[in-house]
Formats: C-alpha cells, structure tokens, sequence
C-alpha cells in the first residue's frame, strides 16, 4: 500500500461537493465587491519566497533543486507572487487593483488539527490604497464572507503593527522582525530579553502588547509618540462602525509574515482550539522589494481548511439534498440518450453500466443516495414513455417522453 505523504489529505466526493459549495459562495462574495481572480505558479524561485517573509515562513519552506539545479520553492501563501505580478505586468495599470485567489499553499509543519503541509487560502489584493476606507473595505468583505456562509462563532480582532514598529523604532530592522515573530508565538520572555539592552520604551511596549478591548482603550495612547498612529486607526474604526462591522482591538497582533506596516487583523473561530485562527491580513509594503515604485495596499487570507472546520463545527455543511438520477436501459435505442439528455439540462443522471439485472440496479441507486430511477424498456418506448421511480416515496409512474421536463421542471 502507498500512503499519502503527511500533512497531505485526500479529498473524497462527499468532501469536495462540500469545499465547492463554500468555495462558490466566497468567490461569489469577492467578485461582488469587484475583486478578479488571479492564479499564479505553484513554485517559485526562492528568493521571491524568503523575502520579507519572515522567520515562521523561512523555517517551514518546501524548498528542492530543479534538474538545471534552480532553487526554487512551493508557495507557502500568495500575497508575494501576486505582488511579483504587480511588479512584472500590472504596475502602470490604473488604481486601485482589486485581485482575489483561492488556491493550495505549502508549508513543511507539524501536522496537526487544522494544520496542514498543503492547505488552501482564499485571499484578496487590493494594490494602490491602504486609505482607512480601503482597510475598512478588506475587513468587512471578511466579514461579510463569514455572514454569507453563515458562521456565528468568529471574532475580528484588530490591531496595529505601525504602532508597534514605531515604539522598536530604535532597533534595527532585523531585530524588529525578530521580536515581532516572537510576539506572534506568545514567547514574550524571549522579546523581554532580546530588548534588554535596547533604548526601548519597555514598559508601554508591553503594555500595548496587552491592549485589548473596544476601542476606548485607544485613548490610553492616544498621546505624543503614538498619537499620528491612533489618529489613522481611528478613521478605519470610524468606517467600520458605519459598515456595522463587530470587532475587538487586540494591539498584540504580531502576524507572522514581515511585510505589514500598518493595520492588521486576525479572525478568530474559537471552536477551533490552538488553529482557530482562520483569517489573517492588514496593510503590508512588498512592492518595492520587487522592483515597483512603493505602492499602498493591503489583503487577506481565509485559511480555507479551518473555515471548512468552523463550519462544520456549526453544522453548517449538510448535504445538499439535489435530485439525483440513474438511468436503467433495458433496450439500447437512440431514446435512451435523448431521455439521458433531457434530464441532464437539469439535473446528475448516471446511466447504468454494469449490464446488471434491475433489482440490482435498484439496490445500487439504494447505496448512491440516487433520488429518481428511470426505467426504459420495449413496453415504454412503444407508449413513448418512461418509468420513473422516486427511490425516497417508493412509488413508480409512467410518464411521458415529451412531459418529461415539465416533471423535472418541478423537481428543481
Ligand atoms: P497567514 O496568516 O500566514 O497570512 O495565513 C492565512 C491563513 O492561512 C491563516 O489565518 C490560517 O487560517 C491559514 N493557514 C496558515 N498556515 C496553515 C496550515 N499549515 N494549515 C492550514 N491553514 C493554514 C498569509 O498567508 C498572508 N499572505 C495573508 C495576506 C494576504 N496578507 C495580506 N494579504
């Protein structure tokens, strides 16, 4: 037996109509805000990967050698080949550029509940703004993703990683990067000794660090260093208020990738225990580092793995209950298929295949959750008809060929 590599899954029938459904409801979500879809390499040289990723990123890397022995690395997200795109063809177009994806990502993991070595992220790009209306924009689509699929349990949390990178404005960059990813663990034994030395404002550090709550508690900082900073938060606030988007600040979001700059937020299903993080994103500066002039933006990722989860958790994925038909020909005419035709403008029919005598086609669509039997013998194709059996009431008509969709009509 050959078994799958860890962290990797399968993904049976049952379970993909179920990721089809939730993934049709987000990109119906996303393009109604006008967000286009984009898809970039699976791999890419890793150089583009490693940059302003970060340390969690860099750890977890699915690197290998090409046969002309390039580099090169499976995409742990996608937030830096789209930009790479920006960079390469999109620069000059007009702002702002509003792109979305929902595709797999790769990062070598521990594998465990809601964390996987490939999992999917449905995200969006919006490149040429990181105004508050355009902040505020990202996060209410989010939210609005989660009202249509119809969870309860989440929490947007937000916070501010310009205010944080502002009180480390005395450590070089490269530490800065460093503490954030120790903050993003929780590990803030490690941030304390890494700043002992540093001419840091300790003490408001880790008070903000601490800071969650609604949004009063800005005003504890809303004074000299940090007030220009507040002033900007505030405006997103403001626009989220009137979208009536709930949230909780949280200024000890740290996120785990290098790029933010600003605004950030994380969304939380609580269900979910230690993974239960199942969005994150904010304003983040890339463009630059890959060649384009400096330009604004800002996006976010569901991980569609815990969403998936989340739901389920709520029982929000039963399933769908569509007709479903199977079609038993006991002649071989050309009617069969014009019937088979017929009932696939609306609805699945399978046709029987297996050469098998009826009670055992029957006890067949009995296993397949088949709905509807359609029985064509000499008898029915002399009266122009078919039998149909719905397999849940266990009754049987004989209807005819030409009423046939006005029957299926109903079914819909
Ligand atoms: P991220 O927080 O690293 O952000 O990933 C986004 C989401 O992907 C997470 O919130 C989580 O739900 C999911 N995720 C991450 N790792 C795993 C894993 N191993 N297994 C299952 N799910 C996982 C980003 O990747 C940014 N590119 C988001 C962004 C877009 N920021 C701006 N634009």
């Amino acid at each position: 037996m050959f078994t799958r590599p860890r962290g990797t899954r399968d993904f049976l029938p049952e379970e993909m109509k179920k990721r089809r459904k939730v993934e049709n409801i987000i990109r119906k979500v996303f393009e109604s805000y006008g967000y286009e879809e984009i898809m970039t390499p699976t791999f890419e040289h890793i150089e583009l990967i490693t940059a302003k990723s970060g340390e969690e990123i860099r750890r977890s890397i699915y690197n290998f050698r090409d046969k002309g022995n390039r580099e090169l690395a499976l995409r742990p997200e996608l937030t830096a080949p789209v930009m790479r795109v920006y960079a390469n063809e999109l620069q000059f177009k007009p702002k702002p550029i509003r792109l979305y994806y929902i595709a797999n990502c790769f990062r070598y993991e521990r594998p465990q509940a809601g964390r996987f070595r490939e999992f999917w992220q449905a995200g969006v790009e919006l490149i040429g703004s990181s105004s508050p209306m355009a902040v505020a924009e990202i996060i209410a689509l989010a939210d609005d993703v989660l009202k249509k699929l119809g969870l309860k349990d989440y929490e947007i949390n937000i916070g501010h990683i310009g205010i944080l990178r502002k009180i480390l404005s005395e450590v070089d960059e490269k530490k800065q990067n460093l503490i954030l990813h120790y903050v993003d663990k929780g590990e803030l034994g490690v941030v304390e000794d890494m700043l002992k030395n540093e001419k840091v404002d300790k003490e408001l550090f880790f008070k903000v660090l601490k800071m969650e709550g609604d949004r009063d508690i800005l005003d504890e900082i809303n004074n000299g260093l940090l007030k220009d900073y507040v002033k900007d938060f505030s405006r997103t606030l403001d626009i989220l208020d009137i979208f009536g988007v709930k949230y909780k600040i949280n200024l000890g979001i740290a996120r785990g990738l290098e790029y933010y700059s600003g605004v950030v937020f994380e969304i939380y299903a609580k269900r979910l225990g230690a993974q239960k993080q199942i969005c994150g994103g904010g304003v983040y500066s890339l463009a630059h580092v890959f060649g384009a002039k400096p330009t604004p933006t800002c996006g976010f990722a569901f991980g569609f793995d815990r969403l998936i989860l989340a739901l389920e958790k709520e029982n929000l994925l039963s399933d769908d209950k569509k007709p479903r038909f199977l079609l038993i020909p006991m002649v071989l005419k050309k009617e069969v298929f014009d019937v088979a035709r017929i009932v696939r403008k609306y609805f699945a029919c399978e046709m029987e295949v297996m050469e098998r005598k009826l009670k055992k086609a029957l006890e067949y669509a009995n296993t397949r959750r088949i709905t509807h039997v359609l029985i064509l013998g000499e008898d029915e194709l002399k009266r122009k008809e078919v039998a149909v059996k719905d397999m849940e009431k266990n009754v049987q008509i004989n209807i005819k060929i030409d009423e046939l969709e006005e029957y299926l009509k109903k079914l819909k």
